[in-house]
């Protein structure tokens, strides 16, 4: 059982990904922005903190992670505006794996993007920036000493999971329904033996369960 702060937990990966956290046996402290969200998030198991990473400091987030063992950060701006993609997909997720160790937090699920993500559909600078800062969190990350998994998805698709996907060290780009990206993690916190791990991951035609345990023994 682990102690999770999950980061995102409202969100239309985070909001599938939850349940099943609950379900295996997890603590999960749900960082919420919206006061009405804290309502529905306990009601789903989690204990719901209410704070705005536009707004939170690293001293907030020490007193936050605190008897933590786990981070899932799957949250993102979503594209709006290039101070807020800076801070919540850039800034946040290196500044809690750097508190997170000092409080001792073991291990950090990141959810970040495929690095061929909309190649030549000229997204605009804004997506360029996004691009950008969520390669510099990876960058960050993969230099703490915490255990890490990053997992890069695909353009997401607002479709429940079938449970089929590509998941490896490097794929050709595709697309990912949301819900087999939230399984997928599901799997992978409930497989702590896969660490330090950039996994890229889209739709496909091999079972999550066999593409974990194909990544586990290799
Ligand atoms: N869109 C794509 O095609 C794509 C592709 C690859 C990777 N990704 C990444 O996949 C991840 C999950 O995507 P998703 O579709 O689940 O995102 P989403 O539905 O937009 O969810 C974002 C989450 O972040 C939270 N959040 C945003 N700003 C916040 C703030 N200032 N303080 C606290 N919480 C805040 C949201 O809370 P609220 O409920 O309050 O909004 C929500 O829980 C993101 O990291 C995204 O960058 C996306």
């Amino acid at each position: 059982m682990s102690r999770i702060f999950f980061v995102g937990a409202t969100g239309k990966v985070g909001h599938r990904l939850l349940p099943q956290l609950i379900a295996q046996g997890h603590k999960v402290t749900a960082l919420h922005r919206k006061p009405e969200q804290a309502e529905k998030l306990a009601a789903q198991g989690a204990t719901p903190v209410q704070g705005d990473m536009m707004e939170l400091t690293g001293s907030d987030y020490e007193t936050l992670l605190k008897g933590h063992d786990t981070i899932i950060f799957s949250a993102g701006a979503a594209g709006s505006g290039k101070e807020r993609t800076g801070k919540i997909d850039g800034e946040t997720p290196p500044l809690l794996a750097k508190i997170g160790l000092e409080v001792g937090v073991k291990r950090f699920y990141l959810v970040s993007a495929f690095p061929e993500s909309a190649r030549n559909d000229n997204l605009g600078e804004g997506f360029e920036y996004y691009m950008k800062v969520k390669k510099e969190a990876d960058a960050k990350l993969v230099k703490s000493a915490l255990d890490w998994v990053i997992v890069r998805p695909g353009t997401l698709l607002d479709e429940e999971a079938d449970n089929k996907v590509s998941l490896d060290y490097a794929l050709t780009y595709g697309k990912v329904k949301r819900g087999n990206v939230a399984n997928t993690l599901a799997a992978l916190i409930a497989q702590p033996a896969i660490t330090r791990q950039i996994l890229e991951l889209t739709d496909g035609d091999e079972a999550i369960t066999d593409a974990i345990g194909r990544i586990t023994t290799a």
